[in-house]
């Protein structure tokens, strides 16, 4: 079957995009746009591989989605459903996630400023471990256990000063970063010497998460390595086993047609290849060993639909193509110059015949979703599918402008369903005060 680059999702037997199953033009008709689509075929398949590549090499593991992403409670469902734990990084995942019926103790908390109240929700809810940042999370844990007669099983997170070769604004793992305790500058150290000594908090292991949209799977073989001999140094100097270790997310994702991502499988095997070397060479007891993807699991697996409007061409200059939504519904083209391929949903291999900018409503002139899109000729009204929009999109979505944000749709074996609603002009001013 003829796929639609660089993204293989198929035609539909007209000839159009197909998402789920589903024609797009008749997504768009049903729904409206903008519309963001998560292909639930996709979605699922992006679990299944982890989950499967990772029970491959390594019997005592698990796969986390790191809901971020895209946390919503459809995808809390469908991961939890795939077999994953869900990492949370705020109440208000916290919250999203037990809605959506997921059992506190399949979660886990991080956060570098976990507030008092997110905390002692944690407790109450009976999260399956924090993952603790800071000596402050430290603190409060100590205090809140002893007041509540709670108990809390945590990771530390550590930095481990690897530095991705990726976006400056998502390198996290690197020693300055406002993430963790350094290994480097012996915060690590400490915190794990306070930490076994707290009397209801138990500490299981060690987190780090170096970046996000990685390519290169050499950071993250270091990161493995730092966290094992890490964990082999607290072992002999300060008597502590560590059971657990997460290694984050972080796997990169095709955007683009010259993206070439590794598999999902070779990114776990360097991975347990270097814990299993490393634990052997230090004779430490084999840790459980957690992964949390996020953009890998759904990035690929959402498209958004938008209308296109006005088209303003400068000769000489550009053609800006405006379509109905903008940074307001994704803001990561404008917030970190993030990329992306669309392709026109009714004539998805039609030879473009021009170079557009994809422009957003937004009263921002950096509100280009595409500088640089290959279109064939496109006139208002027409369909664009703008490819890989699942992760850091609608979660980071916004109402600049007052636009409402858009439905999310779930489309897989021929229907789609929404999963969240299309926000109205009474979304919007619901908590307005008028004087
Ligand atoms: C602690 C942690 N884990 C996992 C992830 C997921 O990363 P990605 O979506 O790149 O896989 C992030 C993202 O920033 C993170 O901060």
């Amino acid at each position: 079957m003829r796929t639609i680059p660089p993204h293989a999702f198929p035609a539909s037997p007209r000839g159009h995009l197909a998402l789920g199953g589903v024609d797009a033009l008749d997504l768009i008709r049903e729904f409206g746009t903008p519309l963001h689509v998560l292909d639930e075929d996709r979605l699922r398949g992006n679990c299944r591989e982890y989950r499967e590549a990772l029970a491959r090499v390594y019997g005592n593991g698990r796969v986390l989605f790191a809901s971020k992403a895209c946390c919503i409670a459809a995808t809390c469902q469908i991961v939890h459903q795939e077999g994953l734990g869900v990492d949370i990084a705020s109440g208000g995942e916290l919250y999203t996630a037990l809605h959506a019926g997921i059992p506190a103790a399949d979660l886990v908390f991080h956060g570098s400023n976990k507030t008092r109240d997110e905390v002692e929700y944690g407790l109450r809810a009976g999260v399956g471990r924090f993952v603790v940042d800071n000596t402050y999370e430290l603190d409060l844990l100590e205090e809140l256990t002893a007041r509540t007669a709670a108990r809390a099983e945590i990771l530390l997170r550590l930095t481990p000063g690897i530095e991705p070769h990726t976006h400056k604004a998502i390198q996290t793992g690197g020693v300055d970063s406002k993430f963790g305790f350094g290994i480097l500058e012996g915060a690590a150290y400490q915190a794990v010497a306070r930490a076994r000594a707290m009397e209801r908090v138990r500490l299981r292991g060690l987190h780090a998460h170096i970046g996000s949209q990685v390519f290169d799977l050499e950071p993250f073989r270091l990161e493995a390595t730092a966290l094992v001999d890490f964990a082999a140094r607290i072992r002999d100097e300060l008597d502590v086993t560590t059971e657990e270790l997460n290694l984050g997310g972080g796997l990169g994702i095709r955007y683009l047609s010259t993206d070439e991502p590794p598999a999902k499988a070779a990114y776990v095997n360097a991975v347990i290849d270097v814990v299993r070397a490393r634990v052997d060479q230090h004779r430490l007891t084999p840790p459980k060993v957690f992964i949390e993807p996020g953009r890998s699991i759904v990035g690929d697996a959402g498209v958004t639909l938008y209308t296109i409007g006005a088209i303003k061409t400068i000769p000489g200059v550009r053609t800006y193509v405006s379509v109905d939504g903008g940074m307001y519904e994704n803001p990561r083209p404008a917030l970190y110059g993030a990329r992306y391929e669309a392709v026109l949903a009714e004539r998805p291999f039609a030879e473009p015949t021009q170079t557009v900018a994809v422009a957003g409503r937004c009263c921002e002139s950096g509100d280009v979703l595409i500088w640089e899109a290959y279109l064939p000729d496109v006139h208002s009204g027409d369909v664009l599918a703008m490819f890989s929009t699942g992760a850091y999109t609608y979660s980071m979505a916004g109402n600049y402008n007052r636009f409402p944000r858009p439905a999310v749709v779930l489309a897989g074996g021929g229907r789609a369903r929404v999963v969240v609603e299309r926000e109205g002009y009474d979304d919007l001013v619901r908590k307005d005060v008028v004087l």
